[in-house]
């Protein structure tokens, strides 16, 4: 294919565009005395359509474009990208070259973007490109976007489409069924689309293998994860033996269902498939491990720990909490978020007041080794799922035992009323709390995007403000610079609990 060329004058809004090459205003005499504009070459790639496209460590200035084509056995052409702020304008000075890694994913890392900014790409190195394949920056870290909010969508548990046995009943479709429900709440409701995308683990079932993430995944959040930044954690069935891995280390990943990946990547297809930050590229402490990382995102800091594989070891499950704890010390964001798979406090498919044998045990360790850290540096929410269930707890601190142990007058936050406060109304939750200071966390099991397999308990957790293990659904947090409110959407597109957070 030719390359085309643009007059240099259409490509000034284009933001790479160097100042000394387009000239200051438009009013500027010295430009409109200049020599005629040189042409700008653009791109003269081949657009192509990958089996699985998806962004990853996208920030204020970065991005990585990751994407693989079928089959895998066959050497690809176009492994690169070009991107702009003109969609039918993407200069051939952006043409950026992939990676190829063991696994034939593509990867092509993207620096020196503009903060808060629309790009638009194309996967091949077209000139112009469909306007659907575009991602905006995150805002410079500390700033809240320019619509004046960090959205958040969150799936726990959501990968049952690549199992049909758990895809069923009352759960046909059910991931689909929330995905939809999430799209129709945002459409009427002002159209703003996620800026982060958080997979709470047990993504792919029933074994996390490469093809199970294609189709649970890829096949399913195919447009979110074309324009929005990806992150996850790891689920007790991203390490495969139908997840019941007890197993310390990933080089121990085995599917019981499909195929493992070969070394020398990794066994584990998530480590292959995903590139999350090791060094602290997208801000926080580095943790020198894909496994559990930090990145912020504007006013949020997102801090993704591994409960499946580094809490089987002392030593790892040490190294873990030392890294966290340091990069909570660290940490001056607005908001954090924690995420990880083993909610600390459940009465969903999973009881957070047994162990199930050792299978379980993440949860006890990450309630009596974890929890405290969080309630000492800040932390303002934490997000899990295994429990195929929607549970969101009252304002809690110091809960590190059984149920039977939880008394609201000294764990929770109270109202007026001497009872524990909602986070809904005038009981929203502040983060400096009565105490004086900010320790308190909001709890969250939302495990039920794929499938709700009722309660162990039906009474609920005693720590939980509402509990349901029968609604399908995701969450949506919404967190602007001094009030942050998190939702339950359920698959059709309602409501069903909220909370506010007040700075
Ligand atoms: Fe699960
Ligand atoms: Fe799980």
């Amino acid at each position: 294919m030719k390359p085309s060329f643009l007059p240099l004058s259409t490509l000034c809004a284009f933001s790479l565009c160097l100042l000394a090459a387009c000239g200051g205003s438009s009013s500027s005499p010295a430009r409109n005395a200049g020599p005629p504009a040189e042409p700008v070459a653009l791109c003269d790639g081949e657009a192509i359509a990958p089996e699985r496209l998806f962004l990853q460590q996208l920030g204020s200035d970065r991005v990585i474009i990751k994407w693989r084509n079928a089959p895998l056995d066959v050497a690809q052409s176009g492994d690169v990208v070009c991107f702009g702020v003109d969609h039918n304008a993407l200069p051939a000075s952006s043409q950026t070259v992939a990676v190829v890694t063991e696994t034939r994913h593509r990867e092509a890392l993207i620096t020196g973007l503009k903060p808060d900014t629309k790009y638009y790409y194309s996967v091949g190195g077209a000139a112009s490109t469909d306007p659907r394949f575009s991602f905006r920056t995150a805002p410079l870290t500390g700033a809240v976007p320019a619509d004046g909010n960090t959205r958040i969508w969150i799936v726990g548990d959501p990968g049952t489409s690549s199992s049909p046995l758990l895809d069923r009943g009352d759960n046909a479709g059910g991931q689909r069924a929330v995905r939809d429900g999430f799209n129709a709440w945002v459409a009427a409701n002002g159209g703003e689309a996620a800026d982060l995308f958080l997979m709470l683990g047990d993504n792919a079932y029933l074994d996390g293998t490469d093809a199970q993430f294609q189709t649970a995944v890829f096949d399913l959040y195919t447009d979110t994860l074309a324009t929005t930044g990806m992150w996850s954690t790891i689920g007790n069935h991203e390490m495969g033996s139908g997840g019941l891995s007890t197993a310390a280390s990933v080089d121990l990943y085995s599917p019981a269902t499909g195929i493992a990946d070969t070394v020398p990547d990794s066994p584990m297809p998530y480590l292959n498939i995903h590139s999350f930050p090791t060094q602290g590229e997208n801000g926080g402490v580095p943790s020198g491990t894909e496994q559990y990382y930090s990145f912020d995102y504007g006013n949020v800091h997102v801090i993704s720990l591994d409960s499946q594989v580094s809490t089987r070891d002392a030593a790892n499950m040490a190294a873990m909490r030392e890294w966290v704890t340091a990069d909570l010390q660290a940490n001056v964001a607005d908001w954090t978020i924690v995420i990880f798979h083993h909610p600390p406090y459940t009465k969903g498919s999973h009881d957070s007041d047994s162990t199930a044998g050792g299978v379980d045990q993440p949860i006890f360790d990450m309630r009596e080794q974890f929890n405290p850290v969080f309630e000492a540096y800040g932390v303002d929410l934490v997000y899990g799922g295994h429990s195929h269930s929607y549970e969101r707890s009252f304002y809690l601190s110091g809960h590190t035992g059984l149920s039977t142990t939880f008394d609201p007058e000294e764990h929770a936050e109270l109202n007026s009323a001497n009872q524990p406060a909602t986070g809904q109304g005038d009981e929203a939750y502040r983060q400096i709390t009565n105490s004086g200071a900010d320790d308190k966390v909001v709890y969250t099991v939302a495990g039920n995007s794929g499938q709700a397999t009722g309660m162990s308990d039906p009474e609920g957790h005693p720590a939980f403000f509402y509990s349901t293990g029968d609604i399908l659904g995701s969450v949506v947090v919404d967190a602007g610079k001094n009030t942050l409110v998190a939702r339950f959407i359920d698959d059709s597109g309602e409501v069903r609990d909220h909370f506010i957070m007040q700075r």
